[in-house]
């Protein structure tokens, strides 16, 4: 038998002190932002005459004027690829340059391959890695924070990540509850990791399992495969209890941004730009309000696209830098519910 001598701590110099001084935090920054829109165009006249609603309700209870529909032969790859190129252009990355793609999106092109894996191909991203992720609308955020993982431990140097949704494949054109909400998109973000003061500061994810059931896709997985029951009873298509929903996404939002603040001692006037994942207006003006940041600071894009779940961060960023909204220096927040349910928020420094 051996006995073991306790052992004497060592001494260990504070981070930041001495000979070995840090110098400023590796950070994860976008370098490229790009969003693509398929151009049909449905509005919510064209919806008044496929089922029972009006333009004045829609518009009321949602924000949402039109959104895009994509066309027959695109699928969520296609869309991503756009929006990848117009990224890929502003970071000016090649494709062959990228480590990793990550694709966020609940309406892949098929069960398998991912999306992710398709796109890799579609740009020629030879050396890059490749794989899809669930977290429905929060799917954005939840892939910036696993991207901020494998960039800021140095595994990969250049990474894409996507957000990219059909979402007018999986709703139920004949429910009037969900069918006005949602339309199809994809947005991109080249991201690398940098020295300094600028980029992600930190990214804050949250999951309730136990009330997945407010908003959901039954079948088309292993628990109810496609047969010819399963599509006859409409299990294919998003179910949603709106109004629960609304209510948990309204508390789950506030409870995030408040940690995000907290985290950082910061105020909420510390903020510069909102970019709210984009599901009602009437949720996005509540968390203004709560934050006491008046709507010309926050990111509203639905009354022109609907809730195009995983690609609505990055289509609203993408358009928010195009048009110079989003300037050098600016704390922008960001924040997202969805299915799952998920949610999520992230700040950076722009
Ligand atoms: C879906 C949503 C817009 C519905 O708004 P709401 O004010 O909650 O409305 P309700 O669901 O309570 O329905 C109110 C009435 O409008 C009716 N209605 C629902 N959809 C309608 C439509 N498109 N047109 C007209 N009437 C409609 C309902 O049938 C109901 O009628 P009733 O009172 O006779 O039963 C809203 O609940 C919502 O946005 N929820 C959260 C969505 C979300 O955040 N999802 C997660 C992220 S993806």
């Amino acid at each position: 038998m051996t006995t073991r001598r306790p052992q004497t701590p060592r001494r260990v110099k504070p981070v930041g002190s001495g000979r070995f001084a840090v110098g400023p935090a590796l950070r994860t920054r976008i370098v490229g932002t790009g969003s693509y829109a398929p151009p049909t165009v449905l509005t919510n006249r064209d919806l008044e005459r496929m089922v029972d609603t009006s333009d004045a309700w829609i518009l009321e209870r949602t924000g949402i004027r039109e959104r895009r529909i994509a066309g027959h032969d695109e699928a969520a790859s296609d869309l991503a690829r756009e929006a990848a190129r117009h990224a890929l252009r502003m970071a000016d990355v090649r494709p062959k340059e990228l480590d990793l793609i990550l694709v966020a999106t609940s309406t892949p092109d098929m069960v398998f391959p991912s999306t992710a894996c398709v796109l890799q191909k579609m740009l020629g991203a030879k050396q890059a890695a490749a794989f899809d992720l669930s977290a429905a609308c929060s799917g954005f955020l939840y892939g910036l924070a696993v991207a901020d993982q494998f960039l800021r431990c140095g595994t990969y140097k250049k990474v894409l990540l996507v957000g990219s949704e059909i979402f007018s494949r999986i709703v139920d054109w004949q429910d009037r509850a969900t069918c006005v909400l949602f339309g199809d998109g994809a947005g991109a973000v080249v991201l690398q990791a940098e020295r300094g003061r600028r980029g992600l500061l930190s990214t804050h994810l949250h999951s309730d399992g136990n009330q997945g059931h407010l908003l959901y896709v039954p079948a088309g997985g292993s628990r109810i495969p496609a047969t010819p029951k399963s599509l006859e009873e409409g299990l294919h298509f998003v179910k949603m209890k709106g109004n629960e929903t609304f209510r948990v996404a309204v508390r789950a939002l506030e409870a995030v941004v408040t940690e995000t603040l907290q985290n950082h001692g910061l105020p909420p006037s510390a903020i510069d730009l909102l970019i709210p994942h984009q599901a009602n207006f009437r949720i996005i003006r509540a968390m203004a309000e709560r934050l006491g940041l008046p709507m010309d600071r926050v990111v509203v894009n639905l009354d022109r696209y609907g809730n195009t779940s995983a690609a609505s961060i990055p289509m609203a960023l993408d358009e928010a830098v195009r048009d110079g909204r989003v300037q050098a220096g600016h704390l922008i927040l960001f924040e997202a519910f969805g299915g799952g349910l998920t949610w999520a928020s992230a700040l950076y420094r722009w």
